[in-house]
């Protein structure tokens, strides 16, 4: 795998998108607080940018799915951190670093629901459309990408790349 200099995404681009996506889930919301639920690990640079845009009190809580992809048709995903707080009666803004299949979030929002919250949205940062196995839609985007394997500004191949700036495609 070789990462690509150019990045496909800029630290620029990024935060410029920010504002307005901060904008959109601050208007959703309403002025009602939100428990911003963060996935481990890829979620949680875009996450600590996005909540200092916002506009609505927030409380931050932290989830963590695993995937299992082997022989199974369809993947299996193990919730394996869960929020401190009782999501009963509360609005809860899921924010994930990208949206692939849509097995994670699938799992994650059935499990929040399951809480018995008020509402339940999702904001990705990334979303690739063409690689969705589920019928799941985030409710707010950061950007629509292509099937590329990407990293950077949280997202890793083996834990590697999360500190770069910008996203950039992993080449084979
Ligand atoms: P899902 O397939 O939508 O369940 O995505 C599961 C997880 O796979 C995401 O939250 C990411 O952590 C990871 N993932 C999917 N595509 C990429 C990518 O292009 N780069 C880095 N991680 C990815
Ligand atoms: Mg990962």
């Amino acid at each position: 795998m070789r990462l690509n200099p150019n990045p496909l995404i800029s630290a620029g681009q990024l935060q410029a998108r920010l504002p307005a996506l901060a904008e959109e889930i601050s208007r959703g919301a309403a002025g009602t607080p939100l428990v911003v639920l963060v996935v481990l690990k890829g979620a949680v640079i875009f996450a600590s940018d996005l909540v200092r845009a916002l506009r609505v009190e927030t409380e931050l809580e932290f989830a963590r799915a695993r995937s299992y992809r082997g022989c199974e048709s369809q993947g299996l995903v193990e919730l394996t951190v869960l929020p401190e707080t009782p999501l009963r009666g509360r609005h809860v803004l899921i924010v994930e670093d990208i949206l692939d299949t849509g097995r994670t979030s699938v799992a994650l929002t059935d499990w929040v629901r399951g809480q018995g919250a008020a509402s339940v949205r999702l904001c990705a940062l990334l979303d690739k459309p063409s690689r969705r196995a589920t019928a799941i839609a985030a409710d707010y985007t950061g950007f629509v990408i292509d099937d590329h394997f990407v990293v950077g500004y949280g997202l890793d191949y083996d834990e590697g790349y999360r500190h770069l700036p910008a996203i950039h495609v992993l080449e084979p």
